[in-house]
């Protein structure tokens, strides 16, 4: 064993050591990172197409990013929001200018963005007795008892209920069902138009239009779930704008931060108007650090890097197509667009990411048989066609 990967082993150790052990981790301990690429403490470099999983947007550190932290965190890191800053402000309006709406409440992650979002809808309802919120399976919405309420994963509620009253989860892209239990007790529905931990699956146009056929005789909120796909991960700043709709609420996290924690909410101004002063908050939510590197995030998807974005993914989705040309026993189908793709097998998706990461490419596998590609928003052709190289390498070997 050489002095390098001994300090490999050695960090992992320890981590096992000391950590609670909640997450299933790559065998990687990390030196550091650059752009589109991954060093870990051997001195091995890897093309990083998990991108934090989906957060990186500008890839590794980015030096706008890093310029804009750097000062920031000289002219002040945290003061609370008791004051007024204007990083969050900044940040706001830029949103604001890119989404058309009106309001924004910024938090630390994605789960919070959801659990603040069912709030939301539990004050829109409490004023008419509605509660229920529904969820779809196939759905992630994160960790929070919220957010677990309204998802369908056996795996992350194992022995955790119960959960909240009045909450429940539909088939996903099931109109039948959907029309069978929504009614003038549901308070909102929350939904990620292209469902990232559900496998990169996309809701269908039907779906979507029974969903606002419903909500225009029931009036029940819409909330989006932008956390993975929004902030121009699929080429659109938000997944559900190709339906023709228009969510009352929409949850973001992941890309926005640019590798910092950072998360929202958007909202129309009436559902905004439901949190009234005091009923929420978070210590560290809209930290100025995270939103001035959010705000050269924000400023670089929409001038320009969006459309990188849709032509690199077209050029993605062609390259994994030929995958699925070669392999098409293995490969069952090609889904998804932007920065936000996946390879669907007709097995087991796990095994390939440890001979991915031998050919010196990081992605992982969800949904049971898919493998999911969320890069940075900064990938070229050239890294599309080593991805397609080690997915080759490691598909003929089989
Ligand atoms: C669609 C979606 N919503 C919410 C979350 C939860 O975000 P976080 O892990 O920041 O709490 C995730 C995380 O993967 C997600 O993909």
């Amino acid at each position: 064993m050489s002095t390098t990967t001994h300090a490999a082993v050695d960090i992992i150790e320890r981590e096992h050591a000391v950590v609670f052990q909640t997450y299933r981790r790559i065998n990687v301990a990390i030196d550091r990172a650059e752009g589109m690429r991954i060093y870990d403490v051997d001195g091995r470099a890897y093309l990083d197409m998990l991108g934090g999983i989906a957060v990186n947007a500008l890839g590794h550190g980015h030096p706008r990013i890093i310029e804009a932290i750097e000062h920031q965190i000289r002219r002040y890191m945290h003061v609370s929001n008791v004051f007024y800053q204007e990083p969050q402000v900044i940040l706001a309006e830029q949103l604001v200018k890119a989404s058309g709406y009106p309001r924004v409440f910024f938090s630390n992650s994605g789960a919070e963005s959801t659990d603040g979002a069912m709030k939301i809808a539990r004050r829109f309802g409490s004023a008419t007795g509605r509660y229920d919120i529904i969820g779809f399976s196939g759905g992630f919405h994160g960790r929070t008892y919220g957010a677990l309420s309204v998802m369908d994963k056996p795996l992350y509620k194992e022995g955790m209920g119960p959960f909240l009253p009045n909450t429940l989860v539909l088939p996903f892209n099931d109109v039948d069902a959907l029309e069978a239990r929504v009614d003038e007790n549901t308070a909102a529905v929350m939904l990620e138009f292209l469902q990232g931990e559900g496998g990169i699956a996309e809701a269908t146009q039907e779906f979507v239009d029974a969903i606002w056929r419903l909500k225009r005789q029931y009036g029940f909120l819409v909330i989006a779930d932008e956390v993975q796909s929004g902030i121009g991960r699929t080429g659109d700043f938000f997944a559900f704008e190709r339906y023709g709709v228009r969510p009352d609420v929409v949850t973001i996290a992941k890309a926005m931060g640019g590798g910092l924690p950072l998360g929202g909410i958007l909202a129309t101004d009436e559902a905004a108007a439901l949190l009234e002063k005091g009923m929420h908050g978070t210590t560290y939510g809209g930290n100025p650090v995270a939103c001035v590197a959010g705000s050269v995030v924000v400023d670089e998807v929409t001038s320009g890097l969006m459309h990188h974005v849709r032509e690199v993914g077209e050029y993605l989705h062609g390259r994994l197509r030929e995958i699925h040309d070669s392999f098409p026993t293995l490969i069952r189908e090609v889904r998804g667009r932007g920065c936000m793709q996946g390879l669907v097998l007709n097995q087991d998706a796990a095994p390939f990411i440890p001979k991915l990461l031998e050919h010196g490419v990081i992605a992982n596998a969800t949904a049971g048989n898919v493998i999911r590609l969320v890069p940075p928003f900064v990938i070229t052709h050239s890294d599309v066609d080593e991805l397609h190289s080690a997915l080759m390498m490691v598909f003929t070997a089989g």
